[in-house]
């Protein structure tokens, strides 16, 4: 079969287009024939090894070789005791934990795997798994937004801010969302109230404050996102610098404890198998999924320079066929 192969960590020019073995199913495994597998943040992060948290399953070479975590295919095989999907089947699935979906076919333990919802297509079930699973959390079981609520969310251009987005409105709050003038009209197409170029303005010094921060693009010091919450705010950092990181845990939780502000690490639970409510929404065409950019797999390397370098609005999406 095709795949997308790389062995050392570097900029897309490090990807190979090669032919490989077919993966064999292992007793809990089934084989999955790729339709569509979508981009996200951390296949960038692990092609590049950067920031060094990416690194944590391969501190100096990737332990995975083949990238692409969010997938939407057809079984072809199962294992011995996998008993839940058979040949035939449409699935989804978030499989960071393994990669490999930059190929033709993968293995994918069926724990991880979820009937492809009636009425999507491949390519928008493969763009909801970690996008969804981090809007979902982020702004419903974690962020518990209300109505009337003010929400900001921080690199909401991209693809979990797509989703984001949409769900603040859905829970009746005012959306403010921040990312580079490229993206601002995108972002209001979503649904935001009001938008922010942060290449121009600094959300931490406008003097606004608001009950939930989303920051999908966390740079600062931790202390910087106390003034930007209201008194009961939450702040929860999804991605960003590894210092912000490191201060979020360890300071985060003294931070503005006073007022009742909260400053965490949302850790975001994987698997297509939590998705439920967000792919009720999209069935019910409450949410919707922008596909930005498709792209074949010998054209992997272009694509993860499209969204490394800023540019992709919302998904992109790969048709290994
Ligand atoms: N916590 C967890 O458990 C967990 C799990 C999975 C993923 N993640 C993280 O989730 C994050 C979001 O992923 P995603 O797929 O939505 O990424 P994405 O599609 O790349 O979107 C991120 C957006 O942030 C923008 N951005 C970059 N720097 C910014 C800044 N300083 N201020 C404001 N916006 C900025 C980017 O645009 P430009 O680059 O053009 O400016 C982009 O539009 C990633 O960092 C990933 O590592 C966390």
């Amino acid at each position: 079969m095709k795949a997308v192969v790389y062995t050392r960590y570097g900029p897309p020019d490090v990807l190979r287009l090669t032919d490989v073995q077919t993966p064999v199913p292992k007793d809990d495994e089934v084989l999955v024939q790729v339709h569509a597998v979508s981009l996200n943040a951390t296949d960038w992060e692990v092609l590049r090894g950067k920031p060094l948290y990416s690194r944590i399953m391969g501190p100096f070479r990737p332990r995975h070789h083949i990238l692409g975590s969010d997938i939407a295919g057809r079984v072809e095989a199962a294992g011995r005791n996998a008993t839940r999907f058979g040949p035939g089947q449409d699935v989804f699935a978030d499989i960071f934990s393994y990669m490999g979906g930059f190929a033709e076919y993968v293995c994918v333990p069926e724990t991880a795997l979820a009937p492809k919802p009636g009425g999507m297509t491949y390519e928008e079930a493969a763009a909801l798994p970690q996008a969804g699973a981090i809007a979902l959390q982020g702004i419903q079981d974690k962020g518990q937004v209300q109505p009337g609520q003010k929400v900001l969310i921080n690199g909401a251009g991209g693809g979990s801010g797509m989703y984001a987005i949409q769900l603040a409105k859905l829970n009746g709050a005012e959306v403010t969302g921040v990312d580079n003038a490229e993206k601002l009209e995108f972002m209001r197409s979503l649904g935001a109230d009001h938008v922010i170029d942060y290449t121009r303005d600094d959300f931490t010094r406008n003097g606004r404050t608001y009950d939930l921060i989303l920051d999908l693009a966390a740079h600062r010091p931790a202390f910087a996102y106390k003034g930007s919450l209201m008194p009961g705010g939450r702040y929860l950092y999804v991605g960003g610098s590894v210092a912000t990181l490191l201060q979020v845990l360890l300071i985060g939780p003294v931070i503005g404890r006073a007022e009742g502000k909260k400053i965490r690490l949302l850790a975001v639970r994987q698997g297509a198998q939590h998705l439920a409510p967000i792919v009720d929404l999209c069935q019910a065409g409450k949410l919707a999924t922008v596909i930005d950019r498709r792209y074949r797999l010998n054209e992997v390397p272009e694509a993860l320079r499209y969204l490394g370098e800023g540019h992709a609005k919302g998904k992109v999406v790969v048709i290994p066929e």
